[in-house]
């Protein structure tokens, strides 16, 4: 740690320890990876190949405590994600706070077209929630009903930022981490729905051209800096909502 309370070697649990969680109400941790040209995917489409070890390193700490973790479709499709099971290291301190085993995969699609037989879905401990429009494709919807697969509609033609912390909230799961991508974070950022943002910047320029668009935010959303982090090059920053 090069900023912030604890400055000076950290293990592993020592990092964990420096991205704590509230004990009450939700609270929603924006993880993600960009570059120093703002990539947040080298020229692959993935985010891995501008990722390290350091940056894996804190990905992982800050799930181990977690909920849930949620993530758009389109994050899914690119990325393969594997299943979310539980780590045998974490099962006293989850158990004591009260928390499932495994963290429940939670993943935003309105086209429902996700990779129903990967990993993610078949192989996570706890049954992973999708959370859609209230009308998507009925062929889409007819395969997530045959999958393993908890499937939630809103009311209307989206898939609103609140109903969506609220459908979680109401599970139980409020220790939130928001793993994007980046059109999923900026609906959450602008709803004022995220509470901290844990922001590795990779030391590397992936150039523009292979991300996709958002809509965009009306104002800026500033946050203020709790500690940096650095290894192998990598800046590791602790934002918090002010
Ligand atoms: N740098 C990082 O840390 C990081 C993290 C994650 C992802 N990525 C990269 O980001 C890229 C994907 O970006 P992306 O912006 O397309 O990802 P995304 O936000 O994961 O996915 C967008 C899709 O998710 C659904 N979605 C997300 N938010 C929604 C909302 N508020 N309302 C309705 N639907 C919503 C829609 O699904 P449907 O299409 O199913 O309708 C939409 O097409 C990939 O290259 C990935 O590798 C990078």
């Amino acid at each position: 740690m090069i900023f912030g309370p604890d400055r000076g070697e950290l293990d592993d649990d020592a990092v964990a320890a420096a991205y704590p969680w509230p004990d009450a109400g939700p609270w929603v941790r924006a993880m993600m990876v960009t570059t120093l040209d703002g990539a947040p995917a080298g020229p692959d489409g993935l985010s891995g190949s501008i990722s390290g070890d350091a940056d894996r390193g804190v990905f992982d700490a800050v799930r181990r405590h977690a909920d849930a973790v949620l993530v758009g479709a389109g994050t899914i499709r690119a990325e393969g994600y594997g299943a979310q099971t539980a780590k045998p290291a974490d099962a006293a301190a989850r158990a004591a706070q009260g928390q499932r085993p495994a963290t429940v995969p939670a993943i935003v699609s309105p086209s429902l077209d996700l990779p129903w037989d990967s990993e993610l879905f078949t192989g996570s401990d706890e049954v992973p929630i999708v959370l859609t429009v209230a009308d998507p494709p009925a062929d889409a919807l007819a395969r997530a009903r045959a999958a393993r697969a908890d499937v939630r509609r809103a009311e209307g033609d989206d898939v609103p930022a609140r109903w969506i912390l609220d459908t979680l909230v109401a599970e139980g799961l409020r220790r939130v981490v928001c793993e994007g991508g980046p059109r999923l974070l900026e609906s959450m950022t602008r709803a004022g729905l995220v509470d901290e943002a844990d922001i590795t910047v990779s030391p590397a320029f992936a150039g523009l051209a292979h991300v996709n668009a958002t809509d965009g935010l009306d104002e800026i959303r500033t946050f203020d800096l709790v500690h940096v982090l650095t290894a192998d090059g990598f800046l590791m920053g602790r934002y918090v909502r002010p």
